[in-house]
């Protein structure tokens, strides 16, 4: 079967054309568009400005994608994310299922974010940890199965990716933050400055980078003109909480696998050190990584998630789909 995947929830307008058949996938096409440069000059995501780019991009996307071809069945975003960009891409599924009278399914984006490892390693053993880091979430989710999860911990204020870029932001640097950050780390000594590394020893799988951020900020005026210096002492500071926690829930829920996800999972040093910590501390344990592409937005990784509620034959009525943007994980059930 093909599955159109489509993917409006923050400031990407993606769709995808899935072929999956008895669990296996073949990738037809993939396309994303990003607002990034729309959205730079105000060093963030502006929800009316994104809504109002997916109205206009959304359409040229499925025409191009599509051409001849006529989808078995249509998997959007409906939440979390933003309502006004959740609904374009909602209204639009909507649309086109009832036309053409196909199977429609309701994505929790969360739960794409971590479906997305199986399109390249059907094999992942559950239990399964997974770590999704974003600019809108930080999330430990254990996988008991596909269509189970249990939220472990989440941020309790922002998320690493926003605190990736409001760091960068104080700093002087572009945005997004992430990619800047990382591009000056490579030049600085992640030791010369000291930063802390919140609830890293907290008795529970929570997150806090507003502390950290803050931290950057009141650094003295010398210490952040050593760009490089700040740069590579904050990404290692992120680093290190977030290897600790996904250490320690993957030895107390005694997990076979762990798959990652998010933009900030792109960061080229956390892969690094996430992988030399697994392979060292718990080589017992299978884990993927999605390819850096595959980390940020995009709706191939609804269409596979898609795939699997089709399976369990979770579809949705064109009538009763709507988007929530407050939409948990462990909300998903099926
Ligand atoms: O998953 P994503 O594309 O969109 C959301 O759902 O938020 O993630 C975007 C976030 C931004 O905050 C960006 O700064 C961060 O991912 N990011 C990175 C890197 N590339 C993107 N953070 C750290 N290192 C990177 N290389
Ligand atoms: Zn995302």
């Amino acid at each position: 079967m093909i599955i159109l995947g489509i993917e409006t929830s923050c400031d990407e307008t993606a769709v995808a054309l899935l072929r999956a058949q008895d669990g296996t996938f073949v990738l037809e096409k993939n396309l994303v568009s990003s607002q990034i440069d729309i959205h730079a000059p105000y060093g963030g995501v502006v929800p009316e400005v994104a809504a109002r780019e997916h109205i206009k991009t959304l359409p040229f996307l499925l025409k191009k994608i599509l051409g001849d071809t006529r989808p078995d069945a249509i998997a959007v975003t409906a939440g979390p994310g933003l309502i006004t960009s959740l609904l374009i891409g909602v209204q639009t599924a909507k649309t086109l299922a009832s036309a053409w009278g196909i199977p429609l399914v309701r994505v929790n984006h969360i739960e794409a974010h971590l479906l997305t490892n199986w399109l390249e390693n059907p094999h992942l053993a559950f239990p399964t940890l997974g770590l999704i880091v974003s600019g809108g979430h930080t999330e430990l989710v254990l996988i008991k199965n596909i269509g189970e999860y249990d939220l472990l911990g989440r941020t309790r204020d922002d998320a690493v990716g926003e605190c990736f870029d409001k760091v960068a932001q104080l700093l002087g640097l572009g945005y997004p933050g992430g990619p800047e950050i990382s591009q000056h780390a490579l030049q600085g000594d992640a030791l010369a400055i000291i930063l802390p590394r919140p609830m890293i020893h907290a008795d529970n799988f929570e997150f806090s980078f507003s502390g950290l951020k803050t931290a950057v900020l009141y650094l003295s005026p010398e210490q952040k003109k050593r760009t490089a210096d700040v740069c590579a002492a904050f990404q290692k500071a992120v680093i290190d909480v977030l290897i600790s926690k996904t250490l320690k829930a993957t030895r107390m829920y005694d997990v076979r696998s762990i798959v990652f996800g998010g933009g900030v999972m792109a960061n080229t040093a956390l892969r690094t050190e996430m992988q030399k910590m697994i392979e060292t501390q718990l080589p017992q344990c299978a884990y993927q990584f999605p390819g850096p592409n595959a980390c940020t937005d995009n709706a191939t990784m609804v269409a596979v998630a898609g795939y699997f509620h089709i399976q369990k034959k979770d579809t949705i009525s064109w009538q009763q789909l709507d988007g929530d943007p407050n939409w948990e994980i462990e909300q998903v059930n099926y």
